[in-house]
């Protein structure tokens, strides 16, 4: 079973953040009846402090790390504060970055995405995002960007995403997250010398056209494959 946690980097109620995750845990529960999705809320675990490490780690910290560790992937979304990630969500990196030499994200296959109201998509905080995983060891799955703009706009009246564009996007990057996953677990056989079992051919996607910024949603990029 392939497992996905999810993480939103808004603590709101109404956060755009938080409904674009709940609807890629209802693709993943749609389209792969054997994996599963949970959500890690970040809103519970204190401001790292050495301190508190060392003195051994709070309930929510061990839940935490725990879910991780236990993840095939994470698909995070963001929204962009001040052209930055969210501290609430840097201080959850940072506690799943501990301790040192056993970070539960080392080899973690993530994806990430984000949205906002506004006209960006909260896209602005994807690159400190990526480079913050990377840092800490993750996989980060390599896709088309997903930024979700005018994103309230979105919702549904129960406050769910259901926008068609919002969720073909999403659809996308949740292929891209369990084709990386694939791909991983794949690396790690032949790492084993462990035969591989036979596998249908992959079919290319086709390279997707970056619109302009006025053409569409979505910032795109060119379709890649999860980084070997
Ligand atoms: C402190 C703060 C800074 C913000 N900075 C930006 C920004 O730089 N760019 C942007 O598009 N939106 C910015 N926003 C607006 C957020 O994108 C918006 O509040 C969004 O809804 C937050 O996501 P959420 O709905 O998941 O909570 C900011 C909001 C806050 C509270």
């Amino acid at each position: 079973m392939t497992k996905v946690v999810l993480i939103s980097g808004s603590l709101r109620a109404a956060s755009v953040n938080s409904a674009a995750l709940r609807a890629v845990r209802r693709i993943i529960e749609q389209t792969r009846p054997s994996a599963s999705a949970v959500s890690l809320p970040i809103g519970r675990l204190p401001f790292y402090n050495g301190d508190v490490e060392s003195a051994g780690t709070t309930p929510a910290v061990a839940v935490a790390r725990a879910l991780v560790a236990d993840a095939d992937a994470l698909v995070i979304s963001t929204p962009c504060y001040n052209g930055a990630v969210p501290g609430v969500l840097k201080n959850a990196l940072d506690w799943l970055s501990r301790p040192d030499g056993a970070s539960s994200l080392t080899g973690r296959v993530a994806a990430v995405l984000s949205a906002s109201p506004g006209g960006r998509g909260g896209i602005d905080a994807q690159p400190a995002l990526l480079d913050l995983l990377d840092s800490c060891g993750a996989i980060t799955v390599e896709h088309p960007p997903v930024a979700i703009r005018g994103a309230h706009q979105r919702l549904d009246e129960a406050g769910e995403m259901t926008d068609t564009e919002a969720v073909a996007a999403l659809r996308e990057l949740v292929d891209a997250t369990f084709e990386a996953v694939a791909i991983m677990a794949e690396q790690r056989r032949s790492a084993l010398g462990t035969p591989e079992p036979p596998r249908a051919p992959r079919t290319p996607r086709p390279p997707q056209a970056v619109p302009s910024p006025a053409a569409g949603p979505w910032s795109r990029a060119s379709v890649t494959l999860s980084r070997s």
